[in-house]
């Protein structure tokens, strides 16, 4: 090869290697192989050669390109590599490096109280169900047993919501979680032992009631099943719930419309600041045969039992808590203490 174009690749090699970043390397490949490049000005220039010579020296140019390019894509490469490894050592976390003591969140009393409700029921085999807070005024009353004319529908103590749904249903805030009792047992075949807590709603505002709180609905049909099952599940529900077997449980006559018999569950605790007074914690019954019909099973073999619970409720005498409002006012103070 022509000396001068070993002298070519030898600038170039040096070139290359004296290029220490992507910038500084494609000018010097256009030093060689640009527009104006060495190894292109001799390549315009074969023209003016002979044609052996021409073929000749053609030949050897290319060879000098070649070589150049594979410097170039060499460099290219090892450069890459170089800003890689770089970065990463930049981005690297020091994993032993303390953390920045954020704040830790606690769960709200009364999000504690469902989950132990749940967890008692569940480990007596019952299932835990959601449903809708804007409800059909069929389930929350009307498959309830409760006909359009009952007080229990009045404007005075239920947020109506405008408007009907898909299928031309009313539609309110379910004022119980009752219409969960028919919501479950329409999918489920018996025997059914659920629970389904959630938030429900009435017109009514002062220590003791919200106008949005929650109740946990009960609901157990079998075939073989009497009031003393109801008792005894309530009785040793409300036993662990409170950690204690000093308390006595009672069922006092009531009405519901959609359970007959209808009872009031109340409680008494045997000790505490409370021993000694009787306490509602419930509305409960044997569910109504209408009821029984409209969940789509034959009330002459099927019996059933419910109960809805005040969730504030049990969480207040839990907790010694004397105003129910104390759970919306979000006053830090009073709700980090179930937290510790
Ligand atoms: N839904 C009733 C209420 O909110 C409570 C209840 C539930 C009563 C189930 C009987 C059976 O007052």
């Amino acid at each position: 090869m022509d000396s001068s174009l070993q002298d070519i690749i030898d600038d170039a090699r040096a070139a290359v290697a004296a290029s220490a970043d992507p910038a500084a390397l494609a000018n010097a490949k256009a030093r060689f192989l640009g527009k104006d490049g060495a190894v292109t000005q001799r390549m315009k220039a074969l023209g003016k050669l002979s044609g052996e010579e021409r073929s000749r020296v053609g030949k050897e140019l290319n060879q000098v390109k070649q070589t150049i390019d594979a410097l170039v894509a060499e460099r290219e490469a090892a450069l890459t590599k170089a800003e890689l490894d770089a970065r990463l050592a930049q981005e690297s976390i020091d994993v032993t490096l303390p953390g920045r003591g954020l704040g830790k969140g606690g769960l709200h009393p009364l999000t504690l109280t469902i989950e132990r409700i749940e967890a008692i029921f569940r480990s007596i085999g019952f299932d835990v169900a959601d449903g809708p807070e804007i409800e059909e005024d069929f389930f929350n009353f009307t498959a309830l047993n409760t006909p359009e004319n009952h007080p229990a529908r009045s404007m005075h103590d239920t947020f109506y919501v405008e408007g009907r749904d898909d299928h031309g249903h009313g539609l309110l805030l379910r004022t119980h979680t009752s219409p969960m009792q028919i919501r479950y047992a329409r999918m489920h075949a018996p025997p059914i032992k659920v629970i389904a807590p959630g938030k429900t709603y009435r017109v009514d505002s002062d220590a003791t009631h919200s106008p949005m709180f929650h109740q946990f609905e009960g609901l157990w049909v079998d075939d073989n099943i009497s009031f003393a099952d109801l008792k005894s599940v309530y009785a040793d529900f409300l036993k662990q719930f409170f950690e204690t077997d000093a308390l006595d449980v009672r069922f006092r006559p009531s009405y519901f419309p959609f359970t007959e018999p209808s009872a009031e569950i109340d409680m008494r605790f045997a000790t505490g600041p409370l021993a000694g007074r009787w306490l509602e914690v419930s509305g409960s019954g044997q569910v109504h045969p209408n009821v029984i019909r409209n969940i789509g099973l034959d009330p002459e073999r099927y019996i059933g039992f419910a109960f809805g619970s005040g969730i504030e409720r049990l969480a207040m005498l839990r907790y010694g808590v004397g105003d129910l409002r104390l759970f919306y006012d979000n006053d830090l103070r009073f709700l980090e203490q179930f937290n510790r």
